[in-house]
């Protein structure tokens, strides 16, 4: 009985997340040439559409928040129930990227490279292509096997509160310094006016504007979205140098002029605070942090296997 007890208790903490050994010279033997060739292939990705930074890094994130970095954000279903299809799923693209890479390298290396560590890799390129920081991203992650559009739901959501968002970085094992680190990934992209609606409209009983929301950057806002052309389209980009990787984002909190409610809780609570007023005064301390907080939460794994085709399991 007690052997019973203490194999369920192995399989259970074998069947959370886990921060299992990754290397840096994984590949240094089996495939020494993937990291450049995936480098070569996001810079010329760029040099096409310039959202499609934001789109990696916004991909490896999702991967990495649900069920470990294992690549289950890639993995397609025939009846449309795979993470990608989920409610969260918002303007993931930039899916051929990631295709592109692999391709090239099962010609160098078949079998070798997880599409897993592809996303690692791809993401930390982006940020360098938009001018950020250069991180040494640790290899030999494993591609899983399962993704659910439900679980997408485990994602935090944009209304989020300090409370929320602590409690949803814990449960990956990260804090709020990379709470507060990792946002600074809203310096790209743009988002959808769906993510920010309940803020510029009927926000509760006693305020239809957000009041933590800067009133004429609310009108901004409200007419951007009231759009007919643009319809589901409608959006804002999420700071005016938004596909430069800079610290607008913190100097648009301090502002008021951040677009979500989770941006804008980082105020709420005097530590994320006085890191917001930090990484807004000093875009080395902010790159410093990012970087590290990257390495963290793309440390969390979860795969078995090396996929030999991303969007479909072995
Ligand atoms: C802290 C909790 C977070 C919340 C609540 C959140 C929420 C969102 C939402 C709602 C959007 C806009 C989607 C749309 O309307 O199209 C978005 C975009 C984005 N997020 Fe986050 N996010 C969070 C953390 C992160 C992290 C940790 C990263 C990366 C390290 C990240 C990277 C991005 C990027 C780059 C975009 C722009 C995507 C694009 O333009 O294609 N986010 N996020
Ligand atoms: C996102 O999900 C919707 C259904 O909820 C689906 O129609 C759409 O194709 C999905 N987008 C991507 C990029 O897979
Ligand atoms: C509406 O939101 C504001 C700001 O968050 C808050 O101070 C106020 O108590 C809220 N009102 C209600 C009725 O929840």
């Amino acid at each position: 009985m007690a052997l019973f007890a203490s194999l369920f208790i192995a399989l259970f903490m074998f069947s959370t997340y886990q921060t299992s050994a990754l290397s840096s010279n994984y590949y240094d033997k089996t495939c020494p040439n993937a990291e450049y060739a995936i480098t070569k292939i996001v810079r010329d990705a760029t040099k096409k559409d310039s959202t499609v930074p934001a789109a990696l890094l916004r991909l490896h994130f999702h991967d990495c928040f649900i069920r470990g970095c294992d690549a289950s954000v890639l993995l397609s279903s025939k009846k449309n129930t795979a993470e990608k299809d989920g409610p969260a799923n918002l303007s993931l693209h930039a899916f051929f990227v990631i295709d592109a890479a692999k391709k090239v390298i099962e010609d160098l290396c078949p079998g070798v490279v997880s599409c897993a560590d592809i996303l690692a890799f791809a993401a930390r390129d982006a940020v360098v292509v938009a001018g950020g920081p250069y991180w040494d991203v640790p290899k030999g992650r494993k591609d899983g096997r399962v993704s659910k559009a439900s679980e997408t739901s485990e994602l935090p959501s944009p209304t989020f509160n300090f409370d929320q968002l602590q409690h949803s970085f814990a449960q990956r094992g990260l804090s709020t310094d990379d709470l507060v680190a990792l946002s600074g990934a809203h310096t790209l992209g743009f988002s959808h006016c769906s993510s920010f609606q309940n803020r510029i409209r009927n926000f509760n009983s006693t305020h239809d504007i957000d009041p933590t929301l800067h009133p004429s950057f609310a009108g901004v806002l409200r007419s951007v979205c009231d759009d007919k052309n643009k319809g589901k389209n409608a959006g804002m980009s999420m700071d005016p140098s938004s596909t430069v990787f800079d610290n607008t984002y913190y100097r648009l909190i301090l502002q008021k002029q951040s677009l979500f409610q989770s941006d804008q809780a980082l105020l709420t609570h005097p530590k994320t605070k006085s890191l917001v007023n930090k990484y807004a005064s000093s875009k080395e301390a902010f790159y410093k942090a990012f970087a590290n907080s990257m390495i963290k939460m793309s440390s969390i794994t979860g795969g078995q296997e090396v996929r030999r085709d991303c969007r479909v399991a072995n």
